[in-house]
């Protein structure tokens, strides 16, 4: 039988409170169901290992995560570690180096939920952002200190290989999913020089693919329309920062980043998919036992459908529903009271019922 290899990483904050929870998941699952089993090994490069190492991870970090057949990855910050150091030393070389370029997001409005929004339309629908470009590339970021003229420049690259692979995978998505449109989100209207090449490129992919409706909005539009008619919605495909920032939004629109999931796909399989919740590492709340772990643990649920487990990660969302319609045991972002910990035990509970 396979013994599926997991890497975790716990991260910062409360990235590593409510990765235990997701991974005590995988734990009653391998004991109730004996066809399903996994070794876990726990990495901690964090910023408590850039403060004691000097680096994020040790140098040959992405070879160790090599051989693992997923990675499971607690958000990461400290304010005792600048940003961009945390993000450019773990997050993004993982998920460059091992071309997850497909960010993947569910925004679904799960039973027990309700949306902030007055409408009752069932929510359900994906965003597929490019993750492996776009405005997150290390060209440019040159900054002139002259004193008063002072200034930054960043580039944006975008690619022929890599918006068309961003936009097949989107397709080939829907269609894989009885789906019926696509939704591109743009700002081509001559602002940004990089999203009309976009368009070009994403609209070469949709004349092929002319079964399944394809549709653009320009980010700012899209935005209202997310909050206006969110049900509308099937698929919405996103260069890097705009599915960034659509994710945190449509998050906010069934029930915010406690509940998030993503994965970052490589879907060749030659290298590991990483998941992770939407969130990052809440200082805030951090320390307090109070966050939300639904969110990594559908994370998690997420792994194990690209894992071929498709049957585990619908028992997983099913008892994370079961845990949000009883209403009992539910963390403060929710309206409950309850812990991180109360309840990853409550959805444990509803798995080995
Ligand atoms: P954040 O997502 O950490 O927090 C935003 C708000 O959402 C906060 O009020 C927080 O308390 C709340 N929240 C987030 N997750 C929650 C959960 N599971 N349960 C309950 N409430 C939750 O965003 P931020 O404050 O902008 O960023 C904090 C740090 O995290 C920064 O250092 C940022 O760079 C980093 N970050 C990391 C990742 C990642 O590693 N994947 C993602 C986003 C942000
Ligand atoms: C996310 C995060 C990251 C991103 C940061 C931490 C680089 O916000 O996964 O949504 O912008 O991709
Ligand atoms: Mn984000």
């Amino acid at each position: 039988m396979r013994v599926y290899k997991i890497a975790i990483l716990p991260g910062d904050g409360i990235g590593p409170e409510v990765t235990r929870e997701a991974v005590n998941v995988l734990q009653v699952l391998s004991e109730i169901d004996s066809t399903f089993q996994y070794e876990a090994t726990e990495f901690n490069w964090n910023s408590e290992f850039y403060l004691k190492h000097g680096r994020m991870m040790p140098e040959d970090g992405l070879d160790m995560l090599m051989d693992f057949d997923a990675i499971l990855f607690g958000a990461i910050g400290d304010h005792r570690v600048p940003d961009p150091v945390t993000i450019w030393e773990l997050i993004l070389p993982i998920r460059k180096n091992f071309k997850q370029y497909v960010n993947f997001r569910p925004i679904k409005l799960l039973k027990g939920l309700e949306s902030p929004l007055k409408q009752n339309d069932p929510i359900d629908f994906v965003i597929i952002r490019e993750n492996s470009e776009g405005e997150y590339t290390n060209s440019g970021g040159t900054m002139f200190h002259a004193e008063a003229r002072e200034m930054a420049v960043q580039n944006t690259v975008m690619t022929r290989q890599g918006v068309t692979q961003i936009s097949e995978f989107a397709y080939q998505y829907a269609r894989e999913h009885g789906l019926t449109k696509v939704t591109n989100a743009t700002k081509s209207n001559a602002v940004i020089h990089a999203m009309t090449f976009w368009d070009r490129i994403v609209e070469e992919v949709a004349d092929k693919n002319t079964d399944i409706k394809y549709e653009k909005y320009y980010i700012d539009a899209l935005s209202a329309y997310f909050v206006q008619r969110p049900e509308s919605f099937e698929v919405v495909l996103a260069s890097n920062l705009f599915g960034d920032i659509l994710s945190d939004l449509g998050s906010a629109i069934v029930g915010g980043l406690g509940i998030a999931p993503s994965g970052n796909i490589n879907p060749s399989g030659e290298f590991p998919s990483m998941f992770e919740a939407v969130h990052g590492s809440a200082p805030d709340i951090a320390g307090k036992g109070i966050a939300n772990p639904m969110a990594q643990i559908w994370s998690a649920a997420l792994m194990l459908e690209h894992l071929g487990r498709k049957d585990l990660h619908d028992a997983v969302l099913a008892a994370i529903e079961e845990v949000l319609e009883e209403k009992k045991v539910l963390t403060p972002d929710i309206g409950g009271t309850a812990s991180t910990k109360e309840v990853g035990k409550a959805i444990a509970r509803k798995l080995r019922k």
